[in-house]
């Protein structure tokens, strides 16, 4: 598994083949106004137990009213005045430390960190939501069949936003009069057999007919759409099929005969689907491109560092405490932008850093405000246990001393040096060990200390007769050397 760094810096190593793996980097637009406007959480009484590591759209909660409703969409675009990092300095620090040791705040906290506790608002998202609404209103407008693909790496809002565009669609019905579509909501996870889809679209559109055991469900939807059967004030069908990944993989034949339904002259249903894959259309229906009936693509990039903290800030915004230091929820934006970008994962983290700090408080007897906190270490040992790799473990397992060195090389480093002498690195060494209180070890140990690094892989030593002369530079990144060592107490204060 790639070290953290490795994966920042070579995004190509993903797999491209893999429907799950397939990855966009999001640059859109920041939103940091409305979430200063947006209202307060509304948390779900009852956290959803997951069926699987994929949750059924079904479970996801509703909510009544939708952003792309409240016309917040493309305006906020542009308004955003400081970076997200600063404001969220300025949205924490004025709010009165939690209790971590209150169990009602505890649980308030965790369950507005909880996957399934539905935001109030669902920022960063807007753009494509009122793509998908559009889509629909214009499918239902013109009673036209049709389909449209939602892409995208998991954990980045995509069945969130369905349940949003859901209830959009029945505010814009509400408001203009207009026909609210039937709506069915299918994972495709949870089918017995690829084919009861069909059975499930047929059950929707003709709820009193029994099925004909004579004739499959999909022969009987085909026939529908190339008749004419129109009756007045017949429905426009919606069938959102999420998690389509499924047939992907298991019934490519099913799949393409759920996207030619939307074809036939006589079809009435519009059909959303959701998966990982981008390149659905090109790769397993191109004879829905020889009919030039490709569905839309709307593609949900990864979320960037700059949007998950955005989303943690207004899934916090509504608790009347501070609980994150800053820089802890920072940390966790940065590395989960870098490695996926999926926001199931930093919620997780986040309250895994929590269960951290419970862990400390329990175990020490010290009470200050300061300790109460969610801190950079706390987040920074969620951290490598959610991305555990053989690098951060292999820095975790050193020798205290081959840790300082480790360290010692970082504080050089960051005033911009490239690489330094072993005479140079023990003096930072010697620095580090004094700050601490630890005694150093002399040049010739350290010596060998930067050997033993370098024959890991860790270090890289040059030639040179004199000791001390000799060149030291870093093989590995020095993000990493961050990450592992943050986590632990000893080092926090050396690489603040
Ligand atoms: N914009 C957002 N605002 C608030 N929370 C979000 C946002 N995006 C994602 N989340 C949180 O992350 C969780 C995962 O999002 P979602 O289920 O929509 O991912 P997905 O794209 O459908 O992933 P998958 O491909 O695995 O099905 C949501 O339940 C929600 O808690
Ligand atoms: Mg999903």
């Amino acid at each position: 598994m790639p070290s953290i760094a490795a994966i920042r810096s070579s995004p190509t190593s993903i797999d491209v083949s893999s429907p799950q793996k397939r990855r966009l980097r999001s640059n859109s637009a920041l939103l940091d106004e409305q979430i200063c406007k947006s209202p307060p959480l509304k948390a779900s009484s009852s956290p959803l137990k997951s069926k699987s590591p994929r949750r059924c759209v079904e479970d996801s909660p509703n909510r009544s009213r939708t952003d792309v409703d409240k016309g917040v969409v493309s305006d906020n675009l542009t308004k955003m005045r400081k970076s997200p990092k600063k404001k969220l300095l300025d949205v924490f620090l004025d709010k009165p430390i939690w209790n971590p040791t209150d169990s009602e705040q505890l649980s308030a906290v965790k369950e507005a960190l909880h996957v399934s506790t539905a935001p109030s608002t669902i920022v960063c998202r807007e753009d494509e939501q009122k793509r998908i609404v559009d889509f629909c209103k214009q499918s239902v407008e013109q009673e036209k069949a049709g389909s449209l693909y939602i892409c995208g790496c998991p954990g980045t809002g995509k069945s969130l936003s369905m349940e949003n565009v859901k209830g959009s669609l029945a505010v814009w019905a509400k408001e203009t009069g207009g026909q609210l579509p039937e709506i069915l909501a299918v994972n495709c996870t949870s089918l017995s057999s690829t084919s009861e889809i069909f059975n499930k679209i047929l059950g929707k559109i003709q709820p009193h007919k029994k099925l004909n055991a004579r004739s499959s469900s999909l022969r009987q939807l085909q026939q529908l759409g190339s008749q004419n059967q129109q009756t007045p004030g017949m429905k426009m069908m919606l069938v959102i099929a999420d998690e389509l990944d499924y047939l992907i993989t298991k019934d490519r034949v099913v799949l393409h005969d759920l996207f030619m339904l939307t074809t036939l002259p006589f079809s009435r249903i519009i059909l959303i689907g959701i998966a990982n894959a981008i390149d659905l259309a090109d790769r397993f229906l191109p004879k829905l491109q020889s009919l030039n009936c490709k569905p839309m693509v709307v593609s949900f990039r990864a979320y960037s560092m700059d949007q998950i903290i955005i989303i943690l800030k207004q899934r916090l915004m509504a608790l009347p405490y501070t609980v994150f230091q800053p820089q802890a929820l920072e940390l966790c934006a940065r590395k989960v932008a870098a490695a996926s970008g999926d926001m199931r994962k930093a919620l997780g983290i986040c309250r895994g850093a929590i269960e951290m700090l419970e862990t400390e408080l329990r175990d020490s007897t010290c009470t200050s405000t300061f300790s109460s906190m969610v801190r950079v270490d706390h987040m920074a040992i969620a951290l490598s246990r959610a991305y555990k790799s053989p690098i951060v473990d292999t820095i975790q397992s050193l020798p205290q001393h081959q840790q300082i060195v480790l360290c010692s090389t970082v504080k050089l480093f960051r005033r911009g040096k490239k690489d330094t002498t072993i005479g140079e690195l023990n003096k930072s060494y010697i620095d580090v060990c004094k700050s601490t209180l630890i005694p150093p070890v002399g040049i010739m140990e350290l010596s060998c200390m930067c050997r033993v690094l370098g024959d890991q892989g860790i270090l890289k030593l040059g030639q040179s007769r004199d000791d001390k002369l000799r060149r030291v530079t870093l093989q590995i990144d020095e993000a990493d050397i961050i990450f592992a060592l943050q986590g632990i107490r000893f080092f926090r204060n050396c690489l603040q």
